[in-house]
């Protein structure tokens, strides 16, 4: 009978090497010291120990009993402790692994020549203006010398709100908001949204336009001439060849364009300039004194010169992008670049 409880022990201890969880550990205790267990069963049977073995049995399957115990609580401990350190292993943090980076937002290429350009008449000391851009029929066309059915009104496809009321084409109306709010000296630009019923790769029913307009006495032509090349070589660099063209606007006269030499040929004539060498930048001209009649300013007094451009053209051009209408789509991988 003892030896039953000397095997019984060497068994269990096999049992509890072979366990690995605390659950395999728990499972040894009960099959060996629960209330059906096996060494529960053997000390419950010792009424069949002969009468002189008892004492002896009794005394060593009480041992035995401590002896698993402690094997059996050690194990546990030891299981838990096991456990923690998978946990934590599992939940590693690598602190040298570099962070997510946040994503800064960028200026829309578009905001980013407007500025420059409002920064270089800035400097040349014109104010910088507002205006609506629902605007009146009036200030769009009639108070700039295009009368109600006259030619010159299909120069620019107008989306048309209500009877006199349209989406401005340009933003040479704000030049006539503002004589009429003020006496010369003239020395404004206007930056802004326009809008014209047109779309394909070099034009969006949107765009953007700064305009200027310097009114003073004796502006001339050679005013015009130095303040837009001044303008030029500061946005394209020092070395920009320019042409003046003449041309014709219903609001200037004498009217000229003004052309840059193609920046990708250098002149010799590519797919970007049409093979001409030369790209249309911006219209200009000294303001006809039919537009001062409209604002009641005197042109035997005073003379100015005013101009337009479209920013996003200038936007293209300096950054080499190929469709206008990428600027619109805010893509922000397209945009990230600039
Ligand atoms: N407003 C004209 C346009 O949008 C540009 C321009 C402005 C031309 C001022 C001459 C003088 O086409």
């Amino acid at each position: 009978m003892m030896g039953d409880l000397e095997d019984l022990l060497e068994k269990a201890e096999s049992d509890l090497r072979a366990s690995q969880t605390q659950d395999d550990i728990l499972a040894v205790r009960t099959k060996y010291m629960g209330r059906k267990g096996l060494l529960t069963a053997l000390l419950r049977n010792i009424t069949a120990v002969p009468q002189d073995e008892r004492a002896q049995f009794g005394k060593r399957g009480n041992e035995i009993k401590e002896t698993l115990s402690g094997w059996i609580e050690a194990a546990l401990t030891e299981a838990g402790a096991r456990r923690k350190d998978d946990v934590l292993l599992k939940q590693k943090l690598d602190a040298t692994l570099p962070g997510r980076r946040t994503r800064y937002g960028r200026i829309h290429p578009v905001t980013q020549v407007r500025k420059e350009i409002c920064d270089i008449f800035s400097g040349l000391g014109f104010t910088i203006v507002d205006g609506p851009e629902v605007e009146l029929e009036y200030y769009n066309f009639e108070a700039l010398n295009i009368p109600a059915d006259h030619p010159a009104r299909d120069m620019q496809a107008t989306f048309y709100i209500d009877d006199g009321i349209v989406l401005r084409t340009h933003t040479s109306p704000v030049q006539v908001r503002r004589m009429e709010q003020m006496r010369p000296p003239v020395r404004i630009i206007c930056p802004g949204r326009v809008y014209r019923h047109d779309s394909d790769v070099s034009h969006t029913p949107m765009f953007h336009q700064v305009e200027g307009l310097l009114v003073d006495r004796g502006i001339t032509f050679g005013d015009l001439k130095g303040i837009l090349t001044y303008f030029l070589k500061e946005v394209f660099g020092p070395d920009t060849a320019l042409r003046f063209r003449p041309s014709f606007f219903p609001f200037t006269e004498p009217s000229a364009e003004v052309d840059i030499q193609c920046m990708l040929c250098r002149g010799k004539g590519c797919r970007v300039c049409g093979q001409s060498g030369w790209i249309e930048i911006l219209g200009s001209g000294m303001v006809d004194p039919a537009v001062f009649k409209y604002v009641d300013y005197d042109p035997e007094e005073v003379s100015g010169f005013a101009f337009g451009l479209g920013i996003d053209r200038i936007a293209l051009l300096k950054y080499g992008i190929s469709d206008l209408r990428l600027l619109f789509e805010n893509d922000w991988r397209f945009l990230a670049q600039f």
